[in-house]
């Protein structure tokens, strides 16, 4: 129940092991972190199986799943701007709530992050294969691109992607992020591309009927589409590292939400107005065949299979540096092992930790069967979104006059909304999901056991015996942005 005082929080950002974090990123590279993490699989490849639950009104989908997400964009944006740390909702969990459900949320975020980032690199596989037939013809052989018990021995493009953005991660923070915002130009530039070219393919009959499944089936595809949604509370992953955080990260959270929700119900309303909805299942690729169908050129669609290719391998990029960050914070706190907090002098970045992140998701995607493990990443992500709406609402309570730069509207029923939401995403999940989602709650709690609760640096600091008030106290001298 020990709770880590906002003040000290923000007094540790940056620090680490033998060196600082840098702060170089400004709210447009935040802006593109978020987008950077979020705008991939669900768009290019998750619409296709979302539009024959919905059917023309998979637009409508897109925005039912926006709102969820919106609400909890809500609380994170007015905790980012009160809490300008690194470990996002880990965090936001340490200072309201406790360590027990900072771990928890710790955990599920590395189901958000970690195994979602081996998911994707795996989906990145499939399209580019999709690439080399469209423009050479060839695939690479299943032995070298499935893992075993898939019919293959290693997938190699999922290790590859993973490397590079390892190596690309290296380099530095600022670098990373120039390379980031180039590929999410490229994807952007490519979905609008497909707008403006699907637009001529549009049949004012293919929208009618608009709900043929019925508002069932439009709650149906947006738990699916939620999805698409994973990965816009990326910039508060990059708190320590940030120019100015308090001011820039709400700002990013908010301006990345946007416009990905723009971009979704543009590319859906196109999509499904150029092709009878009840097509999308026969395609894996739904936006390349659509191109090809309007223009008639196969050319296109090989355009489109370059354009995922970049805007998936960037969801890598973005998602991977999250996680490291999230582990950096996680570490200095004791809960897992210290090798996590060192930062390079040189590059201000957490080598070590790029590399042992990058091997753990390099193997996991490489030789691991995930299926159900990448399904529970949705349901890891609704439960660290519900603890970030609780977390606001105990921070309002505990902390009502600390300086916040962002707050959000109609409180506490956002909020409460936004929790709401979540839980009712969670519930509409299968067993299975839930299953797997008690057993990885089950391991972490066990690793917290025997790790992180003797090893707590607050536990040092504070004694074990430190009540759930012990972060409630009033502000520290020199307590510095996020002071009373
Ligand atoms: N939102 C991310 C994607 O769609 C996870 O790929």
């Amino acid at each position: 129940m020990r709770r880590k005082p906002v003040e000290r929080l923000v007094a540790e950002g940056g620090h680490g092991e033998g060196g600082a974090l840098r702060r170089s990123l400004s709210m447009w590279q935040l802006t593109t972190i978020s987008i950077g993490a979020t705008l991939g699989t669900g768009i290019f490849v998750v619409l296709g199986e979302a539009a024959p639950l919905a059917g023309p009104a998979v637009a409508v989908s897109f925005v039912l799943a926006g709102c969820t997400a919106l609400f909890s964009a809500l609380s994170y944006a007015e905790l980012a701007g009160s809490i300008p740390v690194s470990g996002s909702s880990y965090s936001y969990a340490y200072a309201t709530m406790g360590e027990l459900i900072a771990w928890v949320c710790g955990w599920c975020l590395v189901l958000e992050y970690g195994i979602s980032v081996s998911a994707v690199a795996v989906g990145w596989g499939e399209y580019l294969n999709e690439l080399l037939d469209g423009t050479f013809g060839v695939t690479l052989p299943g032995v070298v691109s499935a893992p075993p018990g898939e019919g293959g021995w290693i997938n190699l493009p999922a290790l590859a992607v993973i490397l590079l953005a390892v190596v690309l991660l290296m380099g530095g923070a600022k670098e990373s992020a120039r390379i980031n915002t180039v590929m999410v130009v490229v994807k952007i530039a490519t979905l609008l591309l497909f707008c403006g070219i699907g637009f001529f393919g549009i049949k004012a009959g293919n929208y009618a009927p608009l709900a043929p499944l019925g508002v069932s089936g439009i709650s149906a595809a947006a738990a699916t589409l939620f999805f698409s949604y994973i990965g816009f509370d990326a910039a508060s992953t990059a708190g320590e590292e940030a120019r100015n955080a308090q001011r820039d990260l709400p700002r990013a959270i908010m301006l990345s939400l946007l416009i990905v929700t723009v971009l979704y119900c543009l590319v859906a309303l196109v999509a499904v107005g150029a092709m009878p909805w009840q097509e999308f299942g026969h395609t894996h690729a739904a936006l390349a065949r659509i191109m090809e169908r309007v223009t008639g050129l196969g050319l296109w669609s090989v355009v489109l299979a370059a354009g995922a290719v970049v805007a998936i391998a960037s969801v890598v990029f973005a998602v991977l540096y999250g996680q490291t960050r999230i582990l950096f914070a996680m570490s200095r706190d004791g809960l897992v092992p210290q090798v996590f907090a060192k930062v390079d002098e040189r590059t201000g970045t957490p080598r070590a930790n790029t590399l042992l992140v990058g091997a753990f998701c390099g193997i996991l995607a490489a030789t691991v069967p995930l299926g159900e493990l990448a399904n529970a990443t949705s349901i890891g992500t609704l439960f660290a979104f519900a603890l970030v709406n609780v977390a606001v609402v105990i921070l309002r309570r505990t902390r009502p006059t600390m300086n916040r730069t962002f707050k959000v509207a109609l409180f506490p029923v956002t909020p409460l909304l936004g929790f709401a939401c979540c839980l009712w995403m969670m519930s509409s999940l299968p067993a299975v999901t839930w299953a797997v989602f008690g057993i990885w709650m089950a391991v972490g709690l066990a690793v917290y056991g025997l790790y992180g609760l003797r090893h707590s640096r607050l536990a040092d600091r504070t004694g074990t015996g430190a009540g759930p008030g012990a972060g409630a106290g009033p502000a520290a001298p020199g307590a510095g942005p996020a002071g009373e």
